[in-house]
């Protein structure tokens, strides 16, 4: 069975005060509504991750995530955040190769590539955002393109570091712009790279890889994607700045 995943990305947002806020909240109410088998995943900014994971400490199904590393071990890179300091805090995940990256700060899939194996060989597993534009699915090139970007990240890892990976597909016109794909449109590609993985990987191993959707999914659209076969749960912006909201997203896997 693959593990079902709600990732709450909380982006460039929360003092630390309001985080932690936000965070009490999440774990009042998850003891409260006790909450389904799903993995939740909170991808808070750096300055957060230390005092998250002391609130966190002890609850089974909540994970912590930073949003990027560094795709060095150490060094001088001033203001930059390694895969190593990430995992000392106590961090599971990090997501690497969000789309709001790779267009404000020209990451491409060879750099992101780098920045999995640091993530990997330090303990935390990836989630690895990809997806397309308005202008690539209006040629109907987005599966070669979104398939292109899983070849040029993941396939050079094994078979045992493919299986620490979650992909997260986000397609880059539904990003915080209100406009979700449709429940088919996430199958049709969720389907798609689990297909791309098989012919690399073989299918048991792409059986078990968790791809998550991503773009605009608010409590009322969660339940209909999160219903479909390859869709294992989702990666949320906007919504999971709101406790409530998160809430009944994760209440809907
Ligand atoms: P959104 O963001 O839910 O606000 O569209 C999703 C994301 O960028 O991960």
């Amino acid at each position: 069975m693959r593990k079902k995943i709600v990732a709450g990305n909380w982006k460039m947002n929360k003092s630390l005060d309001e985080g932690l806020s936000l965070v009490s909240e999440i774990i009042h109410m998850a003891e409260d509504e006790k909450h389904n088998e799903a993995e939740v995943v909170l991808c808070v900014p750096f300055i957060h991750l230390v005092s998250v994971a002391k609130m966190i400490q002890g609850k089974e199904n909540i994970h912590l995530a930073a949003q990027n590393c560094h795709h060095e071990e150490s060094g001088a890179y001033t203001g930059e955040t390694s895969a190593a300091m990430i995992q000392s805090t106590g961090a599971k995940y990090v997501i690497v190769g969000h789309s709001e990256r790779r267009e404000y700060f020209g990451e491409n899939d060879a750099l992101l590539f780098a920045k999995i194996k640091q993530a990997l060989s330090n303990g935390l597993s990836p989630i690895y955002c990809c997806g397309e534009t308005l202008d690539v699915r209006e040629t109907g090139k987005h599966i070669s393109l979104v398939t292109g970007q899983v070849s040029e990240a993941l396939f050079a890892l094994s078979p045992d570091e493919i299986q620490k990976v979650v992909i997260a597909y986000e397609p880059v016109w539904a990003i915080g712009t209100g406009k979700t794909a449709s429940a088919e449109q996430a199958q049709e590609m969720h389907a798609a790279l689990r297909k791309h993985l098989a012919v690399k990987f073989g299918e048991e191993i792409a059986n078990s890889i968790s791809i998550l959707y991503g773009g605009s999914v608010k409590p009322d659209n969660a339940s209909e994607i999160f219903a479909k076969a390859d869709v294992d749960g989702g990666l949320i912006g906007g919504a999971s700045l709101k406790s409530r909201d998160f809430m009944q997203i994760i209440a809907v896997i």
